[in-house]
C-alpha cells in the first residue's frame, strides 16, 4: 500500500470541495466562511499548543503569547457585545451550550425550552446537551403563525414549572424571542434566562436583531462562525458584574463549565481566529448583517412571487438571516436533494407540526454566505429563479447547474473583512 496516495487522496477531495462550493449557491443558513486574515490563524503555530486554565493561570508553560491573545480575545468579545463576560474558550456552540448547563444545573433539575420541531437545536434537547446533562425539559407552546414562542403561554409555563433556567435556543430563528417576558418570568421565580444566540450572534453583534443581554438575559452562548463569520467554534458573554457574592459565585460557575467541564486544551489557534473576527466584525458588522438580512427579506418575497410557500408572509417572511419553505408533506429531503444536484446546498428542515426530523416537509434557507461573497438584493431574485426551475418547472439539474456556475463568476470576492490586498483573495484554493 502506499500511504502518500492516501493522504494525496484527502487532499484531492478537499480541492473538489472548494469547486464545488466555488461554483454552486452556499444557502446553508449556519454555514459562512472564512476570511483570509482569520484563515492565517488557523495554520499559525498555535494550533499545535496547550493553555488549559486562564490568562496568567496556566497548566503549561510557553502560553506568555498567547495569554495575550486569549486576553485580546475576549477584550473584543465584550466591546461586540457591550457585556462585562467573555468566554472565548468553548470549541463549539454546542460545548458551550453543555458548559452553562452544566455550570448551572444538575440532573434531574428542569429546564423550559422550545421544541425541536418548533426550530429548537439539539444542543438542548433530550437527545443532546441536556440529555447529557440528565435535564429534565418542558416545552414552551408555540405560535405557528407568528413563528415564535407564544409568550403568554411561555410566561405561563415558567410561573407554573418554577424551572432552574429558562432557555431559548433556536435553528429556525425567523423572529426575536420575547426575551424581555421570558426573561422577568424566569427572575420572578429565581431562575436565569440562556439565550442560545448560536445562529443570530453575528446579527446581534452587527446591532441589526434583538440585544438580549440588554432584554433580560443572564448568560448568551452562541458559535463563532454562523452570522460572526469567523472560526470554527463557541463563546459565552454575560453582563453580569459579579458584584454581590452570589453575582460572583454564578460567573465562578460558568467559568467552571468550561474548563474543566468540557474542555482541556481548547483550539488557540481557533482562539486567535475568534479575535480576529471579532475585529472585523466590529469594523465590517453593522454593514454585513443588515445586507444578510435585506436579503433575506428579499429572497422570501421573491420566492414567494415564484409561487413558493413562504412562512410568514404577513410578517414580511423574516427578520434574521434565514427563511423558511413549506414543500409539502415529508418532501423536504427530496426538494435539497434536486437543489443540490443543480448545485444550490440548502437543508431539508422540520416545520411546526412535523413529527419525523428524518422526513421533514420544509427547506430552511439562509444567505450568510451569499451576502459575504457580495451578494446583493437583485441576486436573490435570480435566484428564487433558479429555485423555481428546479423545483417548480423540474428543468435538468445539469443545465442549471451550469447557468448557477456562470451566475457565480461574479462573486468570488470575500467581503466584510480586512485585507484590500486580500479581497481578489480566491477563497476556494487551498491555503
Ligand atoms: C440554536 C443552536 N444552538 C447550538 C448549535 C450548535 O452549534 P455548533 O455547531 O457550533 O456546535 C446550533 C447549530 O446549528 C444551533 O442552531
Amino acid at each position: 500500500m502506499n500511504w502518500y496516495n492516501e493522504a494525496e487522496y484527502i487532499r484531492k477531495q478537499a480541492e473538489k470541495n472548494n469547486e464545488f462550493f466555488a461554483n454552486s449557491l452556499p444557502m446553508i443558513a449556519s454555514e459562512n466562511v472564512l476570511s483570509p486574515l482569520c484563515r492565517e490563524m488557523l495554520i499559525s503555530d498555535f494550533h499545535g499548543r496547550y493553555a488549559e486554565g486562564t490568562p496568567g493561570h496556566r497548566y503549561y508553560e510557553g502560553c506568555n503569547i498567547f495569554d495575550l491573545v486569549e486576553e485580546k480575545a475576549m477584550e473584543l468579545a465584550k466591546k461586540l457585545f457591550n457585556c462585562s463576560y467573555a468566554d472565548v474558550r468553548p470549541t463549539a456552540g454546542t460545548t458551550a451550550n453543555i458548559a452553562i448547563l452544566k455550570a448551572l444545573m444538575k440532573p434531574g433539575e428542569t429546564a423550559t425550552v422550545l421544541d425541536l420541531a418548533n426550530g429548537a437545536h439539539i444542543s438542548f434537547g433530550k437527545w443532546g446537551g441536556a440529555g447529557v446533562r440528565g435535564i429534565n425539559l418542558v416545552s414552551y407552546p408555540f405560535n405557528d403563525e407568528e413563528m415564535n414562542i407564544d409568550v403568554d403561554g411561555a410566561v405561563k409555563l415558567i410561573k407554573q414549572v418554577k424551572p432552574k433556567l429558562a432557555l431559548n435556543g433556536r435553528s429556525v430563528f425567523l423572529f426575536p424571542s420575547p426575551i424581555k417576558e421570558l426573561a422577568e418570568a424566569a427572575h420572578d421565580v429565581g431562575a436565569y434566562l440562556v439565550y442560545d444566540a448560536a445562529h443570530v450572534l453575528g446579527l446581534i453583534g452587527g446591532k441589526q436583531f434583538q440585544d438580549p443581554l440588554r432584554e433580560g438575559a443572564d448568560v448568551m452562548s452562541g458559535s463563532t462562525h454562523k452570522t460572526l463569520p469567523g472560526p470554527q467554534g463557541g463563546m459565552i458573554v454575560s453582563d453580569h458584574k459579579g458584584d454581590t457574592d452570589e453575582d460572583k459565585s454564578f460567573l465562578r460557575k460558568l467559568g467552571f463549565g468550561v474548563f474543566p467541564g468540557v474542555t482541556s486544551s481548547y483550539h488557540l489557534h481557533h482562539v486567535a481566529a475568534k479575535a480576529i473576527a471579532y475585529a472585523e466584525h466590529l469594523e465590517f458588522g453593522e454593514a454585513y448583517a443588515k445586507q444578510t438580512i435585506k436579503n433575506a427579506q428579499r429572497l422570501g418575497q421573491a420566492l414567494h412571487e415564484q409561487g413558493f410557500s413562504v412562512f410568514a408572509e404577513k410578517l414580511g417572511f423574516t427578520q434574521s438571516h434565514q427563511i423558511l419553505l413549506e414543500i409539502g408533506p415529508g418532501k423536504g429531503k427530496e426538494a435539497s436533494k434536486l437543489l443540490e444536484g443543480a448545485g444550490i446546498v440548502t437543508n431539508m428542515n422540520t416545520i411546526p407540526g412535523d413529527t419525523d426530523p428524518l422526513n421533514p416537509s420544509g427547506l430552511r434557507l439562509g444567505t450568510p454566505e451569499l451576502t459575504r461573497i457580495g451578494m446583493k438584493e437583485s441576486a436573490m431574485d435570480q435566484i428564487a429563479e433558479f429555485y423555481q426551475r428546479v423545483l417548480l418547472k423540474k428543468e435538468t439539474p445539469q443545465k442549471i447547474k451550469e447557468d448557477i456556475k456562470e451566475f457565480r463568476k461574479d462573486y468570488q470576492t470575500l467581503h466584510y473583512c480586512f485585507k484590500e490586498g486580500f479581497r481578489g483573495y480566491d477563497y476556494h484554493t487551498l491555503v
